[in-house]
């Protein structure tokens, strides 16, 4: 299912190529493996993202706006945009992901879980490694525990943009307090079809 009609054939190609990669059943790592294959066919076609998808909705904390959503594979393809030195808060997915830097950079950190995850509401977080993407850069990760606990801020004051591809429908994600050792679950928003 399509929610967002997308004018654009490198991405309906793209698309194409991420629903084939679900389609095959063969597990997270190579599902992940393909993905980020089909973004660097995706980087080579000249691509830009469509119009109606650069919007930068005002007054939240950076947008995202829904490319694709697959609910009966169960993946989602997702345009965000950074403004000004905009960053998400600690955070993982339910399942895997792929980020792809189309354009400006952003920073990424990642943390390990440190705790027993046995205490509902509670982690203990450090961060194992930090970096920049740099336009064209693709980054893909398995699905939790596994290495996946990551926050995305952009690196520079004009607005970045990235596409995310996920195993899931891209409206939920656990996000993390560090300070404090919580975790909850948020709904998120696709900005692109609110009013
Ligand atoms: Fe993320």
């Amino acid at each position: 299912m399509t929610l967002t009609t997308v004018n654009s054939s490198a991405l309906e190609t793209y698309i194409g190529a991420v629903r084939s990669a679900v389609d095959a059943r063969v597990g997270a790592d190579e599902t992940v493996r393909r993905v980020v294959a089909a973004n660097q066919v995706l980087r080579s076609a000249p691509f830009e993202i469509p119009a109606p998808l650069r919007r930068i909705k005002p007054g939240v904390a950076y947008t995202r706006n829904l490319v694709h959503q697959d609910l009966e594979r169960g993946f989602s393809v997702i345009a965000i945009l950074w403004g000004r030195f905009q960053e998400t808060r600690v955070h993982d997915h339910l399942n895997w992901c792929v980020m792809h830097m189309l354009e400006g950079s952003c920073m990424a950190i990642d943390y390990e879980r440190l705790d027993d995850e046995k205490t509902p509401g509670r982690a203990e977080l450090a961060i194992r490694a930090a970096g920049v993407l740099e336009t064209g850069g693709i980054s893909g990760l398995t699905p939790p525990p596994r290495s996946n606990i990551h926050k995305i801020a952009n690196a520079r004051p004009e607005v970045s943009i990235s596409l995310h591809t996920y195993g899931d429908p891209g409206t939920r994600a656990r996000v993390f307090d560090p300070v404090a050792g919580k975790v909850e679950i948020v709904d998120l928003a696709f900005h692109n079809l609110e009013p």
